[in-house]
């Protein structure tokens, strides 16, 4: 802006504010009239149509998958990505947020220019759609992720069709049976108080690794009830962690 231009501004403004009504009442009035029709519509439709509360709460249930409400996925998507690095899991969903508003609150500070016009300036229009493009990611992969004991993966290559299934097969019976509330598998479950089993395959032979789910060391559960009443299960399980190489 120059300063013919600046003078045209301040010349039109002061017109403008010589003709002008004061903010109160007149503006205050306005806002005060679609602030109660708001409230009203929300009134109305609350009487009508009422909240969801989702189903009653089953405490006895072991595979209920807790997600927090949509506008939070991102977050959460956020915390999930984060789930192996526990020590920069607060700079994830404490910091990084935290920073982002900082920017939006200090923004008159440090950006001086006068110009109003969206194709004129650059950097504001990257950093608006670069942030709406990260929410709208972590968002959609937020909703998308299958349930926290779930494992997923790499096949191992050179497999025949059967050891694939049982492969597959087994990474279900792992997150079912709830193996990783004690032990890491790749990037999934936790870092003990059981040992990792990423690469079980190279330290147990298969019947080591049968006899230890029948008969485990305290604290870890005995799986023998798998194997008696499920045991093909309990194969396709012993077969899969011998596939951890
Ligand atoms: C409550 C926690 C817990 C759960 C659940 C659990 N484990 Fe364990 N597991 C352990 C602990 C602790 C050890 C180490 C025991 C020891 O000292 O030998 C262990 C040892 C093992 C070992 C032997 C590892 C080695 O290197 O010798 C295997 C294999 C194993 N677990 C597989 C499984 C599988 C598969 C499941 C799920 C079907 C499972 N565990 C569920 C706690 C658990």
């Amino acid at each position: 802006m120059n300063q013919a231009e600046k003078e045209q501004y301040l010349r039109e403004y002061a017109l403008l504010k010589n003709e002008g009504k004061p903010f109160f009442p007149y503006a205050v009035a306005k806002d005060a009239l679609m602030a109660v029709i708001v409230m009203i519509v929300i009134m109305l439709l609350s009487l009508f149509y009422g909240a969801e509360l989702g189903p009653a709460v089953n405490p006895t249930t072991t595979t209920y998958v807790p997600r927090p409400d949509w506008y939070f996925y991102f977050l959460f998507e956020l915390l999930r990505v984060m789930r192996n690095a526990p020590k920069l899991t607060d700079m994830a969903t404490l910091g990084v947020p935290t920073l982002c508003m900082l920017g939006l609150f200090l923004l008159p500070l440090y950006d001086r220019s006068p110009e109003r016009l969206i194709t004129r300036r650059p950097v504001a229009l990257a950093a608006g759609l670069a942030t709406i493009t990260c929410m709208a990611y972590l968002t959609y992969t937020g909703a998308n992720t299958g349930s926290p004991n779930q494992v997923v993966l790499p096949v191992p290559p050179g497999l025949t069709q059967s050891q694939r299934s049982t492969f597959l097969a087994g990474e279900i019976i792992v997150g079912e049976s709830g193996c990783e509330g004690c032990h890491q598998i790749g990037s999934y479950g936790n870092n003990g108080p059981g040992p990792k089993l990423t690469h079980i395959g190279t330290i147990l032979r298969p019947g080591a690794i049968a006899s230890t789910l029948k008969d485990p060391i305290a604290p870890m559960p005995s799986f023998a009830s798998l194997a008696q009443h499920s045991p093909k299960e309990f194969k396709q399980l012993v077969e899969f962690l011998s596939m951890l190489q």
